[in-house]
């Protein structure tokens, strides 16, 4: 029981630092480019906005790193401000999408 609570504790701690870490996570508002409902981050962008798709493609960014693909948020947005993609952008998800599915 009390390890559990340890356990919670460390993850409201993570999850507290790494938002903060990013630009003191200011309200990004809705999003303008995953508006279709079709990719996760779309979704995420549904539920949550840019906030909740900004920490999903970081999470998928680290779950392909783990698995040894390397991406950066810049390898397919031109800029972090408004997020306007790359032209390699939508292939590139889809390599994202399967680094992560890889076992
Ligand atoms: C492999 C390519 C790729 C990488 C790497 C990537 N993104 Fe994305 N991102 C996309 C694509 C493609 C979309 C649009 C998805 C859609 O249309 O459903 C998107 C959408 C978004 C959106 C929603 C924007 C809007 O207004 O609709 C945010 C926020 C975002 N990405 C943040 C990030 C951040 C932060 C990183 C780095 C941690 C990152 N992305 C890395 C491809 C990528």
């Amino acid at each position: 029981m009390s390890s559990r609570v340890c356990k919670c504790l460390i993850a409201v701690l993570l999850f507290g630092l790494g938002v903060s870490g990013v630009a003191n996570a200011a309200d990004r508002g809705p999003c303008t480019i995953a508006t279709k409902g079709a990719t996760p981050t779309a979704k995420a962008c549904a539920q949550g906005g840019r906030d909740a798709a900004w920490k999903l493609m970081k999470d998928m960014v680290k779950q392909a790193k783990d698995k040894g693909v390397k991406f950066s948020c810049e390898s397919c947005h031109k800029d972090v401000d408004n997020f306007e993609l790359t032209k390699n952008a939508n292939a590139d998800y889809k390599k994202l999408e399967a680094a992560i599915a890889k076992k």
